[in-house]
């Protein structure tokens, strides 16, 4: 339980984070190491990681990217395509190297060209997948342009989500980074098979952010944030202590170059105090006591994976975060920029 300024909870894990390739891989990594005992690693590289021995090849990576004596283990997940191959799917699962698979609809966000052009395309796969309770991370907008973008989501939701669900009741389905009340009221109308994900940011920003006296690239991700009843609901559903909800920051690091520009690039880097912001979040509702359930225990309970042991302990001061970071080389404002957090983490 909670004191007035410390709180100790059981190590947590990222349910969905961007670690990108390369020197940007290296930079970014170790933000997410110190907090997180394990991730779901994202498929959209360039080219996506869509078949067993990419995913390999990435975890690798990965894996000798890790700072000395790092415990972390990274899970993969593979890119759904309209040629998705169900027995390689079954393969990578069987083999302990897909945990799940993502599906992206095609160009819906940064990395996703290759993604599905229609649902229809991957009923096969799909199947395969609840029979073999490998987990289907959805990222849910629609994207044909008749659509308002603040939109997109609930529109996903009544058009391709909630028939597919209808078909396949018993596929293990995580609705990633939700951002609307309607994504909440879906999945608390749904069975136990049916969890999401939320992140820090649609926890703290709705879409005035993104217009604060300018526009301000650095509040943009995918999907945009919405209106702030959206964010309330949020709020409610992540602290509610339902085991429907878990921790997902979708970190999304891009060059301040790539953000800062006549078209930015959609993502938010929160990577660096992820579990800080979302601690400021559950503090403010009052419910820090169900802070280690979101971030350690409904996203294993999931997955069917053990909990982790040990624990991490946080701790009430104010912490300034940096304007920009440097990922080797590249530089990347994180999430927070200028502001302080309320919380650190003891090391
Ligand atoms: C993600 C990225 O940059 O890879 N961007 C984002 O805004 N969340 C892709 C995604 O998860 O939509
Ligand atoms: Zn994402």
């Amino acid at each position: 339980m909670p004191n007035d300024t410390r709180l100790t909870i059981r190590r947590p894990d990222d349910w969905h984070v961007h670690l990108r390739d390369g020197d940007v891989m290296r930079g970014v990594l170790p933000y997410t190491v110190r907090q997180f005992a394990r991730a779901i690693v994202m498929p959209n590289l360039s080219p996506p990681i869509a078949d067993v021995d990419a995913a390999i090849a990435y975890r690798e990576r990965i894996l000798a990217a890790l700072p000395q004596g790092s415990d972390f283990t990274p899970l993969m997940t593979c890119y759904l395509t309209d040629s998705t191959d169900p027995a390689e799917l079954a393969r990578g699962f069987a083999e302990g190297v897909f945990t799940a698979a993502k599906l992206y609809p095609a160009h819906a966000t940064t990395g996703s060209a290759h993604g599905v052009t229609d649902v229809a395309n991957i009923a096969k796969p799909l199947e395969t997948m609840q029979d073999i309770g490998m987990p289907l991370l959805v990222h849910g907008e629609v994207t044909d342009p008749g659509t308002d973008i603040f939109d997109r989501e609930a529109v996903f939701i009544e058009r391709i989500l909630a028939p597919l669900v209808g078909r396949l009741p018993d596929l293990k389905l995580v609705f990633e980074h939700i951002t609307t009340a309607d994504a909440v009221g879906f999945v608390e109308s749904a069975g136990p098979n049916v969890a999401a994900t939320i992140t820090p940011q649609h926890l703290h920003i709705n879409r005035n952010a993104m217009f604060a006296g300018g526009l301000r690239p650095h509040a943009y991700c995918l999907p945009v944030a919405k209106r702030e009843k959206h964010r309330l609901a949020l709020r409610k559903a992540a602290t509610s202590g339902s085991p429907k909800y878990f921790l997902g920051t979708d970190s999304a690091p891009h060059a301040v170059s790539a953000k800062e520009s006549a078209c930015g690039c959609a993502g938010i880097f929160n990577a660096p105090f992820a579990l800080e912001s979302y601690a400021a979040v559950f503090d403010e509702e009052g419910a820090l006591d169900r802070l280690e359930g979101f971030a350690s225990e409904h996203g294993p309970r999931f997955y069917g994976l053990p909990l982790n042991d040990g624990s991490v302990t946080l701790e009430r001061t104010d912490v300034e975060v940096p304007a920009v970071l440097d990922a080797c080389g590249t530089p990347i404002v994180p999430f927070h920029a200028g502001e302080a957090i309320g919380w650190r983490i003891v090391p």
